[in-house]
């Protein structure tokens, strides 16, 4: 094969790549943006194997079948709740990928320079700073990522870890990680400083993830899913593989936006997410005057001859909904809302749950349409024209509070205008808080009634109240 032809087939994968990128915006095209993806990475490994003449391929077949069958046990058995730490985990494997690249290619060039090449220098100096931007970034990547992954399946402590001193050990490490960097570059020989940069942009990766809570780990896999992306750039050059630059600058633009999309949904800046005492529950002083003798509880009987009366009724879900797994009564009560020609939808915050789509994932697994999905800015509008609006595990973001500029964590974060409805059915299990650990004034506005209970048991007894009615 010809190198035009290779870059040709590069550059179809690339489209495809793209193509697939547009397509994974949306939940109905999410499968073909999937499949298109894939198609381009087949032609692309199969074109560069092709190209390179088919060598090796015991090892190569034996790392594809191995590599397919990890992937495809972790990806059938996963839960869909753990779907964050698996991305995060895949991260990590893209990363120390780049790194392993990377160091072959510096040993390989070393060891030709050995056997006589004589004044040749080792590598070019586009190869060298490459290499170690790749050993950089992929070994940070890696144990931040495993660190992630650890957060969220509860090895390693969900609390942020912070000491005295934290920001200048970081600093230290990272100015160490540099100096090697540069060291590596003036002189490629010494490959054992590789591997001496790698283990401490490994320690960095650490150091960048612990202080970090829990909670604000998808954003922080989001990163890293971009620093991933920017390893494999890196190692596109070091091997002066087309495809592999543009895939990585893909992936590392496409997470450093869905990392901003992130923040600015929850009203965030990326810095105070990654320095911030992330996920610190805020001093609640005012919950009492705010709740005190104004809340009004209900029950599934009151709830369902209201729901009898409506016309549209809106379900808001939150975090809530997915712990207690309440979908498949969501569902059973939408069907027979739907039966008696109850016009319902569902109003969707970017950041409700814990992940990008959290919501939407949950839903679809119930075959609910996605034409009733609505998102915050579509369905917002036609608040105050709903009769019902059903909160579900939800509470940042239906949060009145979100709307004054200053003064709790969530002022100026948008949300669902769900106390504009004209009546709204609160379910969850007492008035605690949600993730940004402040009151919610919604829970006592006068069109408010608090269903409380576990989110799976009360939509049961929603159900079943409902049908009786
Ligand atoms: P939250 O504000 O976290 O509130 C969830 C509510 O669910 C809690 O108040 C809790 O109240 C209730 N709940 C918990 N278990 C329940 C159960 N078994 N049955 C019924 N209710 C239950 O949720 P949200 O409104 O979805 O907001 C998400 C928050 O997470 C935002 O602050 C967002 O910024 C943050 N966040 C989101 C993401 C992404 S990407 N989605 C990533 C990181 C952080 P009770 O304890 O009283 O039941």
């Amino acid at each position: 094969m010809q190198p035009e032809h290779l870059n040709l087939l590069y550059l179809v994968a690339a489209v495809l790549f793209i193509m697939g990128l547009k397509s994974l915006g949306h939940p109905r095209t999410a499968v073909r943006g999937n499949i298109l993806g894939a198609v381009g990475m087949a032609l692309a490994v199969v074109g560069t194997l092709w190209y390179q003449g088919f060598v090796h391929m015991e090892l190569v077949a034996g790392g594809l079948i191995g590599g397919s069958i990890i992937g495809i046990v972790l990806a059938v058995r996963i839960k869909m709740t753990a779907m964050p730490q698996l991305v995060g985990l895949f991260n990590g494997f893209g990363g120390v990928a780049s790194v392993l690249v990377a160091g072959a290619v510096l040993i390989a060039a070393v060891a030709t320079a050995l056997m006589g090449a004589g004044s040749a220098a080792i590598m070019s100096a586009q190869e060298s700073v490459a290499t170690a931007a790749s050993g950089l970034i992929g070994a940070v990547t890696f144990l931040g990522s495993v660190i992630a992954f650890g957060k969220l399946q509860g090895f390693v402590t969900e609390k942020p870890v912070r000491y005295h001193g934290e920001q200048v050990v970081k600093i230290l490490v990272l100015g160490g990680a540099l100096v090697l960097s540069a060291m590596i570059v003036l002189d490629p020989s010494r490959t054992e400083l590789y591997w001496v940069l790698v283990g401490l942009a490994a320690v960095l990766g650490v150091l960048l993830v612990m202080p970090i809570g829990g909670a604000d780990m998808p954003i922080v896999i989001a990163l890293l899913n971009s620093y991933s992306g920017i390893a494999a750039a890196a190692t596109g050059f070091v091997l002066s593989n087309n495809v592999l630059i543009v895939a990585g600058s893909l992936v590392g633009a496409s997470g450093i936006i869905l990392t901003q999309n992130m923040c600015k949904a929850m009203n965030r800046s990326l810095a105070n997410v990654l320095f911030g005492g992330v996920g610190a529950i805020v001093e609640n002083k005012e919950q009492g005057d705010i709740y005190a003798g104004k809340v009004k509880s209900t029950s599934a009987e009151e709830v369902a001859m209201i729901l009898k009366t409506a016309s549209r009724v809106a379900f808001v879900p939150g975090y809530g909904m997915a712990v207690a797994r309440a979908q498949t009564g969501v569902r059973l009560l939408t069907e027979a809302m739907e039966a008696d020609d109850i016009h319902v939808e569902f109003g969707i915050h970017p950041v409700a749950g814990r992940m990008p789509g959290h919501m939407n994932v949950l839903l679809a697994e119930e075959n609910i349409s996605y034409d009733k999905l609505r998102e915050m800015d579509a369905i917002n509008p036609d608040f105050p024209s709903t009769d019902v609006v059903i909160v579900l595990g939800a509470n940042d973001v239906v949060n009145p509070i979100a709307r004054e500029s200053a003064g709790s964590p969530i002022s100026g974060m948008p949300i669902l205008d769900v106390d504009k409805a004209r009546t709204v059915v609160v379910i969850k299990r007492s008035l605690s808080p949600g993730f940004a650990g402040i009151a919610n004034p919604l829970f006592a506005a006068d069109n408010t009634l608090m269903l409380f209970g576990d989110g799976k048991k009360v939509m049961e007894e929603l159900v079943a109240a409902y049908k009786d009615a």
